[in-house]
Formats: structure tokens, C-alpha cells, sequence
């Protein structure tokens, strides 16, 4: 039941930080030493590529960008619609990311794609779902059970276990050493209490912007290099829950387009992942009157985010994001939408299962 909660999505969001706490418990012992990785048997991969839809495809894409930052691994991302006529090289560990196991796109991405060599593994939240029967190996990320429509709990989980998984992966097939692997998995106990944090703080922060954007109709979601990602989970929330267009760029293609549409008063919500180069794009928006609704760093409309990013790695490249980022974001889409009526729980037009192509 609802436990005392106005709504699932409310209440999903509020167990984050006890389902990342959980999952990470569970999973860490089995990192650095690689038997979670072996648990899977998994022959040896050269590259990665990761595939699903929406939030599923979002939590992927940080899940391949791991493998990359943290272990130098050729990645990529397939949106499983238009998966089936991919070219999958030999040697490519595939993940595919589904929270239901049963959504259509991704059923019929793996049965079109010629998986030749490489290996199938299934990162879902059910055991007996389809997609779970259907590859090579399954892991299952343990969100519980997420009656929102709108994926949210689930995302934290998928990218916990996802990140989990390519540190065993990375350190078993000994590209990164134990040592540094442990010090990865220190950096993802932090998790819970920087979700937490992000609770805490969004709920203070959020609400005060809530009637100044209300009539907005539209929003961009603007990040660089891991924020990126986030920015399109922002975006996705946003639109999805309160019915008002948004789109989501790298920051860099800001000034190549989508300025032309900044106004006074246009809501630009920009995630902070530590580029400093995002400085110059917020004051891009800001000179033409745009509403900049900053998430991390400096300035933060939402304080303190950004602290997951860690330890920063040469070249200024991090490895999983600011995963607690994704809070205010799911936070600002649940208000709004209660402040314009929306069923929240249940979107129109969606449906949390979605079992036709
Ligand atoms: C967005 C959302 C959807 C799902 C997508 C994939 O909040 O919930 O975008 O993420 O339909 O669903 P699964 O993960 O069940 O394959």
C-alpha cells in the first residue's frame, strides 16, 4: 500500500536511498574479488554494448559509460527499436536493460540481432520475466516492486547494479586491479546518503520554483559529458509526468540551435557533472532572460549535489555520473505535475508495461 504516502511515485522516490543501501549491501562483497562477474559466466568481452528504452536505455547508457571511464572499454548504446538492424561485433558483451523483462522493443531487439559470439546478459527487475528466460544471464537488480508508471527507484537500482557488475567484470578480467576496484566500490557505499541528501534538500528546494514555471510550456535539460545523461532522464520525467514539451541537449550544442528558443522566463534546467565549460552555457541562457534551474556545484538550485562524481579521474572524465542528481529531477517533474492536476501515478497514454511494438 501506500504507507502514509499521497502517491507510488512520491513513495517510490522517498525508498531510494534504502533500496541503493540494500542493493549495494548485497552486492559489494562480490565485487573487487570479481565472483559476481563469474557468478554470471560470461566468456571474455572486447567491447560493450547496452540496449533498452526510456529510463531503462538511460540507466544503460551510464552503465556503458562506466566500462569506459573506469576500464577503457569500447561501448555503445542501442535504443531497441531500431536495434534490429545493428551490427554487433564479435566478442561484444550485450546487457540488456528491461525493469519489467517484458517490453516488446527489447524482446524482439534480441531475437533480431545476431548475437553470434557474443553474450547475452539480462539486467532486470523479475526473475520470470521473458527477457530474463530468453539471455545467456540474468542479474537482477532487486528495485522491489515500482507501481509508478514512471520509472524511478528502478533507474537508481539499474545503475547500481549495472556499475557493480562492470567493476567485478573489469576486475576479474584484470583490466582494473583489485585495490582500485575497491576503492570504487568505498565511492558507491556514499550513494545512499548523497540520494538522501538529495531527498532531503529537494524537497526544500523544489517546491519555492514550482509557480514560477508552472505556465511554462516548454523545457531544455542541458549537461555535458556524464551529465548528459541526466539531462535526458530529466526530460523524460518532465515530459511524461506534467505533459509539457522538453528536450535535452549537450550543453555545447546549446549556441548550434536550441537558443533560438530561450526566452524570458524559458526554464533551462542544467545538470553540473563538473565540466567547467557549463559556466559559459548558463550564461548563455541567462543573457536572454532564460530561467536557469541549476542541479550541482556552485550555486546549485538544489545544494550540495554532485558529491557521487568522487574522486575526479584524469582527463576530467567520471565514471557513473551524479546519480543523485537524478532526485531533483524526478522531484521537480512529480510537483509540477501535481501542481498542473496530473494523475501522476498513471500518465496518459502510457502504461508501465509496454508489450506492443
Ligand atoms: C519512463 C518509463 C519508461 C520505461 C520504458 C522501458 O519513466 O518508465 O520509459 O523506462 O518503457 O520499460 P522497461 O524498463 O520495463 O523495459
Amino acid at each position: 500500500g501506500l504507507a502514509g504516502h499521497a502517491d507510488y511515485m512520491g513513495k517510490e522516490i522517498e525508498e531510494q536511498p534504502e533500496t541503493a543501501a540494500r542493493i549495494i549491501d548485497r552486492l559489494a562483497p562480490s565485487i573487487a574479488d570479481g565472483s559476481l562477474w563469474a557468478s554470471l559466466s560470461v566468456p571474455a568481452f572486447e567491447r560493450v554494448a547496452v540496449l533498452g528504452c526510456g529510463t531503462s536505455l538511460n540507466a544503460g547508457r551510464v552503465i556503458a559509460s562506466a566500462f569506459g571511464a573506469l576500464g577503457d572499454v569500447p561501448n555503445s548504446s542501442l535504443i531497441a527499436s531500431e536495434a534490429s538492424t545493428a551490427i554487433v561485433e564479435p566478442r561484444t558483451l550485450v546487457i540488456a536493460l528491461s525493469q519489467s523483462g517484458e517490453t516488446a522493443d527489447v524482446l524482439r531487439a534480441i531475437d533480431d540481432l545476431d548475437l553470434g559470439t557474443s553474450s547475452l546478459v539480462a539486467l532486470t527487475n523479475s526473475d520470470h520475466s521473458t527477457l530474463a528466460r530468453r539471455a545467456d544471464s540474468m542479474l537482477n537488480c532487486h528495485a522491489g516492486p515500482e507501481i509508478g508508471v514512471a520509472a524511478t527507484k528502478t533507474f537508481v537500482a539499474q545503475v547500481i547494479t549495472g556499475v557493480a557488475m562492470a567493476l567485478s567484470a573489469l576486475a576479474a578480467t584484470r583490466r582494473i586491479d583489485r585495490d582500485y576496484a575497491r576503492r570504487q566500490v568505498d565511492d558507491l557505499r556514499r550513494i545512499p546518503d548523497l540520494l538522501a541528501h538529495a531527498i532531503a534538500a529537494s524537497q526544500k528546494a523544489i517546491p519555492p520554483l514550482i509557480d514560477e514555471i508552472r505556465d511554462a510550456q516548454g523545457f531544455l535539460f542541458l549537461g555535458r559529458g556524464s551529465g548528459v545523461v541526466y539531462a535526458a532522464e530529466g526530460a523524460l520525467k518532465l515530459k511524461e509526468l506534467t505533459y509539457r514539451w522538453a528536450e535535452h541537449y549537450p550543453a555545447g550544442e546549446l549556441k548550434h540551435g536550441p537558443l533560438a528558443l530561450v526566452e524570458a522566463g524559458t526554464p533551462v534546467v542544467v545538470i553540473d557533472s563538473g565540466d567547467r565549460r557549463i559556466e559559459s552555457n548558463i550564461a548563455e541562457v541567462e543573457a536572454r532572460g532564460g530561467r536557469v534551474i541549476r542541479i550541482g556545484g556552485a550555486g546549485s538550485t538544489v545544494p550540495a549535489l554532485g558529491l557521487s562524481l568522487g574522486t575526479p579521474m584524469p582527463g576530467g572524465i567520471d565514471r557513473w555520473g551524479p546519480l543523485e542528481s537524478v532526485v531533483p529531477l524526478q522531484i521537480l517533474a512529480r510537483d509540477l505535475a501535481l501542481a498542473l492536476g496530473r494523475d501522476v501515478d498513471k500518465p496518459r497514454n502510457l502504461a508501465k508495461s509496454v508489450t506492443v511494438e
